[in-house]
């Protein structure tokens, strides 16, 4: 009887335990005051930028950050620079209290959740040049999506200082982006890529995907089946034969249009003409499903 009483009370109270280790920061003062003392001690920090709604995708990052430092922090920041569709910033899913009992839950110990004039306390107007790295695929798609990207970036790194930051490798483009950006600034944050992480049939995790109907998600898988199933075709196609069949593939299915399909160089981003082009070669889609645009991509050569 004691038992199964002390046993309910504790099963009650464990969501508190496990909320009481992590702590909410909303100031960039609350964050600054912390990380002094921590560093001081010679914690090591990890951090994970994020837009919230977060997965498993993200809980990859964060599982990878813990076991990587002494501290780990992540950002819930859905940044507003970096939309260049107004619609689809209304539109961004956010759940504070969600996602904080899933953080809590896998053991982070900071969530900085900012305001807009936290971040932006006026408006940046900083432009970056990256180069050829953003004239192609997202960037030419997206204008100012990548600008916005670093903007937010460097301002979080400036907040938080880690020593390592983590991001997935769905967002190809942004993470060569954003080692561009560390170069550039000369920051001494090691960067730090996880892989794709994929629903059981094969889909990329994304926020995004809690867009799609049912129907629709049945849709999608084909955007990753018709991505793997293309490096069979290598040996017998041409760089621009996969791009052709990968790009008919999808069109050919209800609800999927291809927005680009491009075949390039995994370090410039630049495209390749043909396999012995490059020695990292990666293929990057986007692809539109009913108004829901996914991306996905594919190691061709490493
Ligand atoms: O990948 C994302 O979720 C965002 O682009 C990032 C890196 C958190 C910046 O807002």
């Amino acid at each position: 009887m004691i038992v199964s009483w002390l046993h309910k009370y504790l099963f009650a109270l464990y969501p508190l335990l496990i909320l009481k280790k992590m702590e909410v920061l909303k100031t960039v003062k609350e964050v600054q005051d912390k990380f002094i003392s921590l560093r001081s001690q010679g914690k090591t920090i990890g951090f994970v930028p994020t837009m919230g709604a977060l997965h498993e995708g993200h809980l990859s990052l964060v599982k990878q950050c813990i076991a990587d430092n002494d501290i780990c922090i992540v950002s819930i920041f859905v940044n507003p620079t970096q939309f260049n569709n107004k619609e689809d910033l209304v539109k961004y899913p956010r759940d504070l209290e969600k996602d904080s009992q899933y953080l809590a839950e896998a053991g982070v110990n900071f969530i900085f959740a900012p305001s807009e004039k936290e971040i932006y306390p006026e408006p940046d107007t900083r432009q970056f040049d990256f180069g050829q790295i953003d004239k192609v695929m997202e960037g030419v798609h997206r204008p100012g999506h990548f600008n916005g990207v670093a903007q937010v970036v460097s301002r979080l790194f400036d907040i938080v200082k880690p020593d390592k930051a983590y991001f997935g490798e769905k967002d190809f483009q942004q993470l060569a982006i954003i080692r561009e950006m560390v170069k550039q600034l000369n920051l001494s944050v090691q960067i730090v890529a996880m892989p794709i992480v994929r629903e059981a049939s094969g889909l990329a995790l994304s926020s995004r995907n809690e867009r799609l109907t049912s129907k629709q998600k049945e849709v999608a898988v084909n955007i990753s089946k018709t991505l793997f199933e293309s490096k069979k075709w290598m040996d017998n196609l041409s760089v621009k034969q996969v791009i052709d069949k990968v790009t008919d593939t999808l069109n050919s299915f209800d609800e999927l249009n291809v927005e680009y399909y491009e075949i390039a160089d995994g370090y410039t981003l630049q495209s390749v003409k043909d396999w012995k082009g490059a020695n990292y070669i990666v293929g990057c889609i986007a692809v539109f499903c009913g108004d829901v645009r996914l991306i996905d991509n594919i190691i061709y050569k490493a």
